[in-house]
């Protein structure tokens, strides 16, 4: 690697969460249950039983909408951001942020989905929240969704495969973009839109079950897809008419794979993967379905329903910039089976063996994110913004209450050099948000034990704890980092 490290003036340094693992009070102030709520903690979450182990049945539902346990559904009961937040906010503006992504749960505002007239203390608390960001000075980035839809929608709806939700999430977004028109700028329709096929009830709040066999769900899972796709669409054409100067990105889950050789059979798997993962993007920049895929519904008898008007729609109205996630990259062979297989995100692939992982078993690789942030911008010739990154790490409180996680900043150390090669490589990168900012209950999981943050919340997997926040050994290193514009690396 080379030693540049220069970024440029007005980059957005900070941080991101969600709404779901952080806020808890899940049934507060007029909320619905999201799907969220009925994630259950699954500590042992195995990568060779991945999509199963994840998976939410009909049964799983019905329990969980019999309880208000909040023990073994952890995001129910989140960090308690939703009381704290002045609190969290003023210590990431001690960090000096810049920026601060962070998710509407769309259960606050609508709590079933199907209101006519949103709750009004859903909407007064996001709006506390924004101005409390600009008091600060620190720029919301707004998810309107990120793995948050009314489960209500699941129930009645079997999710984003009724075309009816285009509507009703197009209201969500219409109430959100008039009342906070002065206070976000930058927002963000999906978060990881590609995930739907690794986890369907949690995205599009598809029940496989409900489904006569696999290849009936895949095609339930497509159609849900198409209708987000859509959506997507005509919130960012209902954005530039409520505000002009709204920005509206797509969010992606950058999935780098390589080759394990050159053996070209497994230079074409790595391709195919990559071109998989980049579907979701050429949909929603370029504005059209890539043929690979349209080809691939005719060979396996996939009917998806297009409305008329639906190309046109998605061809008018593509996003402005490209956000992305990015934890880890895999290797592709066309010998899989016999070899290694790690994980994350709940993706699997072959062990790499020039990497490390990490204490979960995903793959460290910040060369991976130059290469794929320059795969971004070469062929979409759009502005990036790596929207999410970071660390899942058990950290050790001393007796001292300091927590020395020198882990945390080597990892955000190399890879905010990887960003500033990616960007003299001519990449045009907007910023920074780390995964998660302050420790939050994971999305996989549901652990709390599996911490991301310069900030530690004192709480442990089964929600005992004071919930007091104390500033981790990378919380300096970070603001240092920040302070310098990235000089101090
Ligand atoms: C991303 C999600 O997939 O990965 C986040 O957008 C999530 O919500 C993050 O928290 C890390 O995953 P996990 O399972 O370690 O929380």
């Amino acid at each position: 690697a080379t030693d540049v490290k220069h970024f440029p003036e007005g980059f957005l340094w900070g941080g991101a969460i969600a709404a779901n693992q952080a806020e808890g009070a899940w049934n507060v102030d007029g909320k619905g249950m999201s799907v969220a709520d009925v994630a259950s903690y699954r500590p042992h979450l195995d990568i060779k039983d991945y999509v199963s182990q994840w998976h939410v049945g009909p049964e799983d539902i019905e329990k969980a909408m019999a309880t208000d346990d909040v023990t073994y559904y952890p995001k129910r009961r989140g960090i308690d951001f939703y009381h704290r937040y002045r609190e969290d906010i003023a210590m990431l503006a001690e960090m000096g942020f810049k920026s601060f992504r962070l998710s509407i749960a769309w259960t606050r505002i609508f709590p079933n989905g199907i209101e006519e007239e949103p709750n009004e203390a859903g909407l007064a608390y996001y709006e506390n929240v924004f101005r409390c960001l600009r008091e600060h000075g620190i720029e919301p980035l707004v998810t309107l969704s990120h793995y948050e839809m009314p489960l209500y929608l699941v129930n009645h709806y079997d999710g984003w495969t009724s075309r009816e939700v285009i509507g009703m999430f197009v209201r969500f977004a219409k109430v959100c973009f008039e009342r906070y028109r002065d206070l976000v700028t930058y927002w963000l329709t999906f978060n990881e839109i590609d995930s739907v096929f690794r986890h369907a009830f949690t995205t599009v709040g598809v029940v496989e079950e409900k489904y006569a066999d696999k290849h009936e769900a895949e095609q339930a899972i497509y159609q849900a897809l198409h209708h987000q796709f859509v959506a997507s669409s005509l919130v960012t054409k209902l954005a530039r008419r409520i505000n002009p100067d709204f920005r509206i990105g797509c969010m992606v889950t950058k999935t780098l794979n390589y080759p394990e050789t050159c053996n070209p059979e497994d230079v074409y798997l790595a391709q195919r993967e990559n071109r998989t993962n980049m579907f979701y993007t050429d949909v929603q920049v370029l504005g059209e379905y890539p043929r690979h895929v349209l080809n691939y519904w005719r060979r396996n008898d996939i009917h998806v329903r297009f409305e008329p008007g639906d190309e046109e729609i998605l061809k008018a109205y593509t996003v402005d910039f490209i956000t992305f996630s990015y934890y880890m990259s895999m290797v592709q062979s066309v010998h899989a089976e016999q070899r290694e297989k790690v994980g994350g995100n709940l993706v699997t692939g072959v062990r790499n063996p020039y990497l490390e992982t990490s204490d979960w078993g995903w793959q460290i690789d910040p060369e991976g994110l130059k290469i794929g942030m320059i795969d971004l911008y070469d062929r979409y010739h759009k502005p990036v913004w790596v929207v999410e990154s970071g660390i899942g790490a058990y950290d050790t409180v001393n007796e001292d209450g300091s927590i020395d996680d020198d882990y945390r900043i080597d990892y955000f150390r190399r890879h905010f050099k990887a960003v500033a090669e990616a960007i003299d490589e001519g990449v045009e990168c907007m910023g920074y948000l780390t995964w998660a900012c302050i420790d939050i209950i994971s999305a996989s999981t549901s652990q709390m034990s599996k911490r991301y943050g310069f900030i530690y919340v004192d709480e442990d997997d089964l929600g005992n704890g004071t919930l007091e926040r104390r500033r981790k050994k990378s919380f300096d290193w970070y603001r240092r980092v920040i302070e310098t514009n990235g000089e101090s690396l």
